[in-house]
């Protein structure tokens, strides 16, 4: 699909986001474990959300959609009750570009919880799309594999598809070489189903949505930013009432419109501000971004609230260290706003950026100097000297969502528009876009 985004008049309005992506794979992943029914408001439906339904519906969990919430029957066990033969040879788990369904499963299904009386473990296939199987999975077999699960890669040693035999676990004590809240999150669900208790370090803490839901459950959960200590259950999840905030990481690419788009006044409603996801907002800020943020609740531990941006002169800034991590999916949009600024923009640190659903500093680069933005690349990110005239024209989204976005973005400040190829990657995170961009005034067609 090509989707066509010519140059904005100011962006005016109010916009309320789709859930936020993480909470709604784990609030899914979670209710589909505990016992009994669950109602999940404001879970994301989209792409990567669906494939995580649909195995979870392989492992015998019900789902239903009641007046737009999700309704989920638990099957009352970790280790799930497949049905239906899901995750069989004859039919794999099948996790889509969705590396977030396919690391945080791994680790629930790695283990045999203390109350099954099962001695034979379950054995479950899992694969993805040929963009998901070069993702590295390495980083989650190792220490799975420390604690007793038995992963065979069938293709390539550390890539999907693999085969998981669910086993008895012991508890361990890992250092993440680099900051992953889907290694971390993956270490934890299985620590859920360990015997003794599973701690895991960061060397920067990465997104806490898993302790806070754990904790915001009842389970008995040790965790300060950097590490988490996780103790085995010793009775299957409880059932759930949950609300799920607006996604930071989608209002993102809106957030950098309004910042941009001369004359711009946008108000978002609800939108999660968990501080470990809202790092591009600092970084705004200091490049001189109007933004007004006001906190007003907390659903189910998770802080959330108002943001109102208003677009203004801004300057280049750099980017480096654990900063870096608070913002991990936000460079595509960040690269645009870079571009309209005054002076250079530098990202450090930044190598993990090569391993998300494209190369995204090489696939960003290559396609914002595609449409005049000129992009200088290093091995663990790049410089983007503003202001740059940016002309536009034609640009492919390479698979990947949120390039797909940033390319519209930048053509709502272009000369003769952006025409981005490969536009429904959008479908994956965030449907509504092209249309809560144009109700605010977006040309996208
Ligand atoms: C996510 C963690 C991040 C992020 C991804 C979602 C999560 O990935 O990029 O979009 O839900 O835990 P990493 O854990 O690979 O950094």
């Amino acid at each position: 699909m090509r989707l066509r985004s010519r140059r904005s008049p100011a962006l005016r309005g109010e916009v309320r986001l789709p859930g936020d992506k993480s909470i709604s794979h784990r609030a899914a992943l979670l209710a589909a474990a505990a016992e009994g029914k669950s109602r999940i408001e404001g879970m994301l439906n989209a792409g990567v959300t669906r494939v995580m339904l649909d195995s979870l519906a392989c492992l015998g969990a019900g789902f239903s959609w009641e007046d737009g919430a999700l309704c989920v029957t638990g099957t009352g066990g970790c280790g799930f009750q497949p049905s239906g033969g899901g995750g069989t040879k004859a039919q794999p788990l099948y996790c889509g570009n969705s590396a977030t369904t396919m690391r945080l499963l791994t680790g629930m299904l790695a283990g045999i919880p203390a109350w099954e009386s099962t001695t034979g473990g379950r054995e479950f296939l899992f694969d993805g799309s040929e963009q998901l199987r070069k993702r590295p999975m390495k980083r989650l077999f190792a220490p799975l594999c420390e604690m007793g699960a038995r992963i065979s890669p069938t293709n390539e040693p550390g890539r999907a598809p693999f085969r998981l035999i669910s086993s008895r676990l012991n508890g361990i004590e890992h250092r993440m070489p680099v900051a992953s809240a889907q290694v971390k999150t993956a270490l934890l669900l299985a620590g859920l189903a360990a015997e003794g208790s599973t701690l895991v370090e960061e060397p920067s803490p990465s997104r806490d949505h898993t302790e806070r839901l754990l904790r915001w459950l009842g389970i008995r959960l040790t965790a300060e930013p950097g590490w988490a200590r996780v103790f085995p259950l010793e009775k299957p999840l409880p059932s759930f009432d949950l609300r799920i905030p607006g996604d930071f990481s989608s209002a993102a690419f809106l957030i950098v419109a309004a910042a941009i788009v001369p004359g711009s006044d946008v108000l978002f409603k609800d939108v999660g501000l968990n501080p470990r996801r809202t790092g591009l907002l600092a970084v705004l800020r200091r490049m001189g971004a109007r933004i007004e943020e006001r906190t007003h609740a907390e659903l189910s531990g998770e802080p959330v609230g108002d943001l109102r941006v208003r677009a203004g002169e801004l300057a280049g800034t750099v980017i480096e260290g654990s900063e870096v991590v608070d913002m991990i999916d936000e460079f595509p949009a960040l690269a645009v706003a870079a571009a309209c600024v005054g002076g250079t923009t530098e990202v450090r640190n930044a190598a993990e950026l090569r391993l998300k659903e494209s190369d995204r500093i090489s696939a960003l680069a290559g396609e914002l100097r595609a449409v005049g933005i000129p992009v200088e690349e290093s091995p663990d990110g790049f410089a983007i000297r503003g202001p740059a005239s940016i002309r536009g024209g034609l640009a492919d989204a390479r698979g990947d969502h949120r390039l797909a976005m940033a390319l519209a973005v930048a053509g709502m400040v272009s000369a003769d528009g952006v025409e981005i190829d490969g536009a429904e990657s959008i479908g994956e995170s965030f449907p509504d876009f092209p249309a809560l961009a144009g109700a605010l005034g977006a040309r996208l067609a």
